[in-house]
């Protein structure tokens, strides 16, 4: 296997008139941070929806470990080992947070025919190992002391971390994270760039992250990827973006860079 875990080509989508995503091609290699960038609208989620398989591509292709995934469906990008979070908290507020991670681990569940159909061993679950597996996903992400809180009664910032959690579950060998740090106050946002510096370090896990907060961005990330109105304008790292004349002029007027 190559060290690029993901590999994006050439991809394109056009909704109608509209071409949200266009030509996009990037690489991110095992072990990295890579940061997704843009102005709003720019196609950030439009990318992610592409590569998690939520939406087929109008032309392009998306490889993961090897294994093209292009056009989903999402079971099966889930199985092959990539999870995502979404833009807006999707928790099932009524639920506790064990519940709610018990969804993470039954999508593994019900994909895993896919799976072995791919090739991908999957670890049986237990009844007796349910218990201790939502146990570790909870450590892993600090919820342990929530585990029988509704999610909805959650403060904001952990309804957040509770989607990382349940991307979790499906014991991802990537992350998707679409705009993690969004409504969350300046202790939440630096607990979670610790916990995501975890995930990476302790867990192995390769991110790929939507963000507008640029301090956030550019502290954890390596390698940024820069979209405007549907096309990669730059790709560096945090240093080499922050001086590009091209992002520079997207963003000019745009409150949120200028923390960076
Ligand atoms: N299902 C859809 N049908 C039609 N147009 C869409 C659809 N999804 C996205 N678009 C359009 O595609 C463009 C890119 O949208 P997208 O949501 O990917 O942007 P974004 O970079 O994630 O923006 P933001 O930072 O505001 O979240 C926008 O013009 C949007 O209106
Ligand atoms: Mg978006």
């Amino acid at each position: 296997m190559s060290q690029d875990l993901l590999r994006v080509r050439g991809l394109t989508r056009k909704f109608g008139g509209l071409v949200a995503v266009r030509n996009l091609s990037f690489n991110v290699r095992q072990g990295e941070i890579v940061g997704l960038i843009g102005p709003n609208g720019a196609g950030k989620t439009t990318a992610f929806n592409l590569i998690t398989g939520t939406i087929r591509p109008s032309s392009g292709s998306v490889v993961f470990q090897d294994r093209d995934i292009s056009g989903g469906p999402p079971s099966r990008v889930v199985v092959a080992g990539l999870a995502r979070t979404f833009q807006s908290t999707s928790t099932y507020p009524r639920e506790t947070v064990a519940e709610n991670v018990y969804r993470g681990l039954l999508s593994r569940i019900s994909g895993s025919i896919v799976g072995l159909l791919a090739g991908r061993r999957e670890r049986s679950l237990s009844e007796a190992g349910i218990s201790a597996e939502i146990d570790e996903i909870l450590k892993m992400t600090d919820l342990t002391s929530w585990r029988d809180t509704a999610a909805g009664s959650l403060p904001y910032g952990l309804q957040k971390i509770l989607g990382i959690a349940v991307a979790m579950a499906t014991r991802p060998t990537m992350l998707l994270l679409d705009e993690p740090a969004a409504g969350l106050n300046h202790e939440e946002c630096n607990d979670l760039a610790k916990l995501l510096h975890r995930l990476r370090d302790e867990h192995g896990l390769t991110l790929l992250l939507v963000e507008h907060h640029m301090a956030l961005v550019m502290q954890l990330c390596q390698r940024i990827v820069v979209l405007v109105q549907g096309e990669k304008i730059a790709e560096g790292s945090p240093e080499e973006i922050r001086q590009n004349p091209a992002v520079i002029e997207a963003y000019l007027g745009a409150p949120d860079y200028a923390h960076a």
